[in-house]
């Protein structure tokens, strides 16, 4: 019977050699994009957390009638998506620009009671502790006075074509005063 000899002959060796490097090579390839790809994703990260993202908006216009609705030296109110009151008047006759028309939330800064529009006396009153507000919700007497208060303005607009008012209110989900 033939005897099988177990020593390896040079060229096997040469080519066990030769299969251990390339091994070796390859894991160390795939170590280096493992490494690089951690790093990169790490730094990618990182970058988000440094820069801020875009603040997306949370205000939304909604429909306030037509400008020929307003009367001026009157008030009208409308509720914003939450059911807040907003108190908007007009304000000139022309009824545009920044004087336009003012909106102020109804909500009294004193101690959150309504308040509502006293035409004869051009002025917002608070009956919780008699405050009260002048055409441009700067309290003039009573508590808020005393703690230089004023309504919180809202922003309305009127696209001077077509003449439609639009208030900018919270998107739903957010409270507002
Ligand atoms: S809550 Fe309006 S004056 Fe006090």
């Amino acid at each position: 019977m033939e005897r099988e000899d177990s020593k390896s002959t040079p060229s096997e060796t040469v080519n066990d050699n030769s299969r251990n490097s390339k091994r070796d090579f390859l894991s160390k390839i795939f170590i280096t994009f493992g490494v690089v790809f951690a790093y990169g994703l790490l730094a990618f990260e990182g970058l988000f957390f440094i820069i801020p993202k875009k603040r997306k908006t949370d205000k939304i216009k909604i429909y306030g009638g037509r400008l020929k609705q307003y009367k001026l030296g009157t008030v009208r109110a409308f509720y914003d998506l939450q059911g807040n009151e907003i108190l908007i008047m007009r304000n000139d006759e022309s009824g545009l620009g920044e004087s336009g028309l003012r909106a102020f939330s109804s909500v009294c800064p004193h101690l959150g009671c309504r308040v509502h529009w006293e035409g004869d006396k051009n002025e917002f009153f608070c009956p919780c502790h008699k405050g009260i507000f002048n055409s441009e919700g700067v309290a003039i007497s009573g508590p808020p006075a005393d703690a230089n208060q004023s309504l919180k303005k809202v922003s309305v607009e009127v696209d001077e074509k077509s003449q439609i008012v639009y208030i900018e209110v919270d998107k739903p989900g957010r409270r507002t005063g």
